[in-house]
């Protein structure tokens, strides 16, 4: 399986070095995309250095910061078109270790088209995250599982590991979510095609360095954008034009 990681990154210069140096060392059959929307502190003229160095490392720029969403399905597309047979998303900040990929490698290995870290089912954890972020997590994951029919505990996760096939069958294009709730757009879609959906427990270790991106916006377009495809999902079942999702 060649397996490529991608690592979206907007101001990520201090955590961006130590996540690559941990990923590379933990998965060294990984090569590794990062998809940088013209940091402005230079993330992607870093992550041009450290390509220079290491063949495995590539580096997708974006002109600005156009959101989570918009920088994944690029390096989704990116990797498609290079032949990889696994994608998986990882965050720049060191949140999603490393050391804990081969565990979603080993799921879509066994026969998963998607694997999901997840910080909500037995053995997952969070540390160091302010309980209003768990609140929001938690809170958020259970809506979107009641409105779209998800089994999945962790919805919002972005620790994944996409087998290649899954995502030529979604169609990128279509996907329009920019902000967090691409990844509730994205696991929507997967359950939809009734594919198969693995969790696989995950320690979420806040960053220490840098920022999070996190904003009221974000949270407010997701929440819109579920409560929008539950009722559109339960409309479609009334008058019979589409399957319950399965996931
Ligand atoms: N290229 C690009 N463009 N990268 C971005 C953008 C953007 O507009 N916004 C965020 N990122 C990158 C960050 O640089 C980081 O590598 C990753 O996306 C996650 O951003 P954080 O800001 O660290 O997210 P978080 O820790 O608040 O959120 C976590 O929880 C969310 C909700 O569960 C992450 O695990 C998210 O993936 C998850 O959806
Ligand atoms: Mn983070």
């Amino acid at each position: 399986m060649r397996v490529l990681t991608i690592i979206p990154t907007y101001n990520e210069l201090e955590s961006l070095p130590k996540t690559l140096q941990r990923l590379r060392a933990a998965v060294p059959a990984s090569d590794v995309l990062v998809v940088d929307d013209n940091s402005p502190d230079g993330t992607g003229h870093l992550a041009d250095n450290i390509a220079a160095e290491d063949s495995q490392v590539h580096v997708l720029h974006r002109k600005g910061k156009e959101g989570l969403g918009a920088a994944y399905i690029a390096g989704f597309k990116w990797g498609l078109a290079a032949g990889y047979d696994v994608l998986v998303e990882m965050d720049a900040d060191g949140s999603h270790q490393p050391e804990q990929l081969p565990q979603l490698l080993e799921a879509v290995e066994q026969g998963a088209d998607l694997a999901m870290g997840s910080r909500w089912v037995p053995g997952g954890s969070v540390v160091n995250w302010p309980l209003y972020r768990q609140a929001i997590s938690r809170v958020g994951s259970t809506y979107a599982r009641l409105m779209l029919g998800l089994k999945i505990k962790d919805v919002t996760g972005g620790y994944r590991a996409f087998r290649r096939s899954t995502l030529e069958k979604l169609n990128l294009d279509q996907v329009d979510s920019v902000g967090y709730g691409f990844q509730v757009d994205l696991a929507w879609r997967v359950a939809k095609m009734g594919l198969r959906i693995e969790e696989r427990p995950i320690t979420f270790v806040e960053r220490e360095l840098g920022a999070s991106k996190m904003s009221g916006n974000i949270v407010v377009e997701a929440m819109i954008n579920v409560t929008r495809w539950g009722l559109q999902a339960r409309w479609n079942k009334l008058t019979g034009k589409e399957a319950p999702a399965q996931g």
